[in-house]
């Protein structure tokens, strides 16, 4: 019985072959004859057949190989349309226009008096006009972060560490690393800097590293090396597959290097990203998943040992970015907080970013970007043999560098000391629990996830949380606003563990919450509401322009110095 069966099966089986080898042969036969009888010639089939396949080529690359999605060329195309239609594209733009002076007009403004410097002086000036000059300067800025006022921004401020480093920076001024020759002392030190760095890590015999000018700085190198890495193998469009709530320097290093970037989602309860996600985004142009430690927004920490996993069975390298945390999670099993695994000791892990220049206290303008193997630091090196000033090499993006600056983070760490580190750990982890703590018992509002480390984001389900930002702002706070959802957040340093700063906040919060619930309805005005406001506009590009407009302010020295307030605007 089952082997008539089986026979039918493959009669049948015969029988669908036959059919289809007789319509392959029929297809085959009628477009040999219809080119045939057209009189095509061979050249002319073998030229039409290139320029077809070029035109698929171009197909396939203006459709997947663009660093922007097609859905994302789709909008942008779709709103600058609507940007140049008659009538309505005109009354955005007078929109944007008021929205840009407005802002023009409010930011940066100069004290009664006070002028821009738009030339040389003709003669110089004295060291004691100089300094009266730079007292000026240094007094048009209002917002006392001493106090514990501002979030993140000033990592330490102790007056004795300020001390140190204005003395160090005088004994290197002149020097410059790109002369390790001139500057064996600068050179030295830089590698002491990366050794240290390293052993917090537990980089293994072949880690290794480099020094680089900040968070963003050794973010870029990390993603250029893996970039080279992939394009080595013949990868066209290289991908960066890093959580939604990762820094912007991934985004920079997209666009700087002609990768594409993949967002992946968040799990919306903890805040951590959703690992089986990242798996699924996964394609064989990956060239690095990533994981923050802690990630910038909401201080959460991913999920490093699952990303890790994930690359060692795909053969992905793993960046971990700890440019916040560098200088804590180190330091936090000795300082008593409990922690799981998240530097080299996990094997998938090949690189992690870790910024001397927040908790690690040193001057801005330092930061270390490590490596499990030396392959990967040579990837990011630039050579050039032939330049007839010499064969130029460098090692990060910049050419001369300041060796003062490598000098001072040395003696900041020197300074410090891991005793040092792991009691500015304890201090800053536990105000920040505190914190987190403390506004969890506050009705109206939520925390995100559970912050470890030294960020906490909250936000509201009942009123709009930027009003608790205004209210806060009015008393003398400078918090950071996110998007995406609409939450605030402190970052917590050095300045808010003296005694008293965490519950003045703590205060302050549960009267703006209290007078927000008062009216639950009513709407943010001002900041707020720009905020608000930006996170809904759909055609983002606005929103560019606008920033734009911001940057450009920046760099202003026509306007401002007109007679009014000082507005200054800080992040
Ligand atoms: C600050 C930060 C960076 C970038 O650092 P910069 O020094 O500002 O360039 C990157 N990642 C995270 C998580 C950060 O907090
Ligand atoms: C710092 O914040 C407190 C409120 O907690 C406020 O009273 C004080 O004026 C603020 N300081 C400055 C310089 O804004």
């Amino acid at each position: 019985m089952a082997l008539s069966a089986m026979d039918v099966y493959l009669h049948l089986l015969v029988e669908k072959a036959t059919e289809a080898s007789d319509y392959i042969k029929s297809v085959e036969y009628s477009f040999n004859s219809y080119f045939a009888l057209r009189g095509f010639q061979p050249h002319q089939i073998f030229l039409s057949t290139i320029a077809f396949t070029l035109f698929v080529v171009w197909l396939y690359r203006f459709f997947f190989m663009h660093e922007l999605s097609l859905w994302e060329r789709f909008k942008l195309v779709s709103f600058r349309t609507i940007r140049r239609l008659p009538y309505v594209g005109p009354q955005i733009q007078r929109e944007v226009d008021k929205a840009l002076e407005k802002m023009a007009g409010s930011l940066f403004k100069l004290p009664p008096g006070m002028k821009y410097v738009n030339g040389l002086p003709q003669s110089g000036m004295s060291e004691d006009q100089v300094m009266r000059a730079i007292k000026g300067y240094h007094q048009l800025g209002h917002v006392d972060w001493k106090k514990g006022n501002v979030s993140g921004t000033v990592y330490s401020g102790q007056p004795e560490l300020t001390q140190l480093c204005t003395k160090v920076y005088g004994e290197f001024a002149w020097s410059n690393p790109l002369h390790p020759d001139v500057f064996p002392g600068v050179r030295k030190m830089e590698a002491e800097v990366v050794a240290m760095t390293l052993k917090m890590f537990n980089g293994g015999p072949n880690a290794c590293g480099t020094m680089t000018s900040g968070g963003t700085e050794s973010i870029l190198m990390a993603c250029l090396a893996y970039r080279n890495m992939a394009k080595e193998r013949g990868v066209t469009l290289p991908e960066i597959v890093a959580p939604f709530s990762v820094h912007a320097a991934f985004d920079k290093a997209a666009h700087y290097f002609g990768m594409r970037i993949i967002h992946v989602r968040m799990d919306p309860k903890t805040w951590k990203v959703n690992v089986k996600a990242m798996r699924r985004s996964i394609t064989s142009s990956t060239c690095m998943l990533v994981g923050s430690a802690p990630q910038f927004p909401h201080g959460i920490i991913d999920p490093i040992a699952d990303i890790a996993e994930l690359g060692k069975r795909y053969g992905i390298p793993v960046h971990v970015d700890s440019c916040l945390g560098g200088f804590l999670l180190p330091f936090m099993k000795k300082a008593g907080f409990d922690l799981a695994p998240y530097d080299f000791s996990l094997d998938g892990v090949t690189s992690i970013s870790c910024d001397t220049h927040k908790y690690g206290f040193a001057p801005k303008g330092s930061s270390v970007i490590l490596y499990s193997d030396k392959k990967y630091r040579h990837s990011q090196y630039f050579v050039q043999p032939n330049w007839p000033g010499g064969v130029y090499a460098t090692s990060t993006m910049a050419g001369s560098r300041a060796g003062a600056i490598v000098a001072a983070c040395w003696a900041t760490m020197m300074n410090i000391g891991e005793d040092g580190y792991v009691e500015s750990t304890r201090k800053i982890v536990k105000a920040a629990r505190y914190i987190a703590k403390e506004l969890r018992k506050i009705d109206g509002i939520f925390v995100f996830g559970d912050p470890e480390v030294s960020v906490v984001a909250f936000g509201s389900e009942v009123f709009d949380v930027y009003r608790v930002s205004n209210a806060l702002t009015a008393r003398g706070w400078n918090l950071n606003s996110l998007q995406f959802p609409s939450s605030i957040h402190l970052c917590c340093t050095l300045c808010h563990t003296m005694p008293g700063v965490t519950d003045r906040f703590l205060n302050d919060v549960k009267n703006a919450v209290a007078d927000a619930l008062a009216n639950p309805m009513a709407k943010a005005t001002g900041q707020g509401a720009i905020y608000g406001m930006a996170q809904s506009v759909p055609d983002r590009k606005i929103i560019a322009d606008i920033a734009w407009g911001y940057l450009d302010c920046v760099f202003d020295t026509k306007r401002g110095d007109q007679d009014g307030p000082v507005n200054g605007m800080h992040h």
